[in-house]
């Protein structure tokens, strides 16, 4: 997977992607990150890449002419009409299903705005994913950039080792993971629930199935209309809904 990031700062994703996880993958060679500045395509003496918005209004757009030349720099190199995302609170939300889709590319190019936004013009020329990573908004899209690249990063095989991968993890089945623990058996009191020291496989797998199923009604009740839930399973969160009604007066 190629990730090729249009940007006004690209020490800022340098420096974000080359720790952990996703650091060793670029020096495995699973990953390639190229962090594009957008300010190297302003030829104009101050190299300057906004202006302000016909029809007034606050702030600076970003301009579409430096945009486009960075994005284009990208398509002839890979010879290609790469997805283009574009990271901006008015997309769809960010979430794992659009992390697979993404990770199927061969490249994927992300544009990050900033100021109050890029001149609409080279948006619809050259994005083809609108994304947002949730309705908050913040001072650019590199971060968002970051965190979508992690999640697909995450998919393309060879970057996760077999016990990385292998790791159950939270929406696999569409349930929040259940609780974990480790040593040691008791801390500040709290003791580790005794079936997981049981060795009993099944009886583990159960207490773990129950967990997840708790947790996933508890916090994101949301996710339940989606998961793979068994009619038996459904019985059980209708009464543990009763009993925490009953015990809180809320539902
Ligand atoms: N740019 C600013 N805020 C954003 C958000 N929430 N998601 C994606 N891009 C953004």
């Amino acid at each position: 997977m190629n990730f090729h990031v249009l940007t006004l700062f690209p020490e800022m994703i340098r420096q974000g992607m080359n720790t952990s996880i996703i650091g060793r993958a670029i020096a495995g060679g699973y990953l390639s990150v190229q962090a594009v500045n957008i300010r190297d395509y302003a030829f104009n003496k101050h190299q300057k890449v906004d202006d302000y918005p016909y029809g007034g209004g606050a702030g600076m757009l970003m301009q579409a002419e430096p945009v486009y030349l960075a994005y284009e720099s990208v398509e002839k190199k890979i010879g290609y009409k790469p997805r283009v995302v574009y990271l901006t609170p008015q997309g769809k939300v960010f979430h794992q299903e659009m992390a697979r889709s993404f990770a199927k590319e061969q490249d994927l190019v992300f544009l990050c705005g900033h100021y109050e936004g890029i001149d609409e013009r080279v948006l619809e020329e050259i994005v083809t994913d609108y994304v947002s990573i949730g309705d908050y908004v913040l001072t650019g899209g590199e971060l968002p950039a970051m965190v979508v690249m992690d999640a697909v990063s995450r998919m393309v095989p060879g970057v996760l080792s077999n016990q990385e991968s292998g790791e159950t993890e939270s929406f696999a089945g569409g349930l929040l993971e259940y609780p974990q623990y480790s040593r040691p058996e008791e801390w500040h009191e709290k003791k580790v629930p005794p079936v997981l020291l049981s060795g009993h496989h099944a009886n583990i797998e159960a207490w773990r199935r129950e967990q997840s199923l708790m947790r996933t009604a508890r916090r994101r009740p949301d996710l339940l209309k989606t998961a793979d839930i068994t009619n038996k399973e459904w019985n059980q969160i209708r009464q543990w809904r009763k009993e925490w009604k009953a015990e809180t007066g809320k539902e």
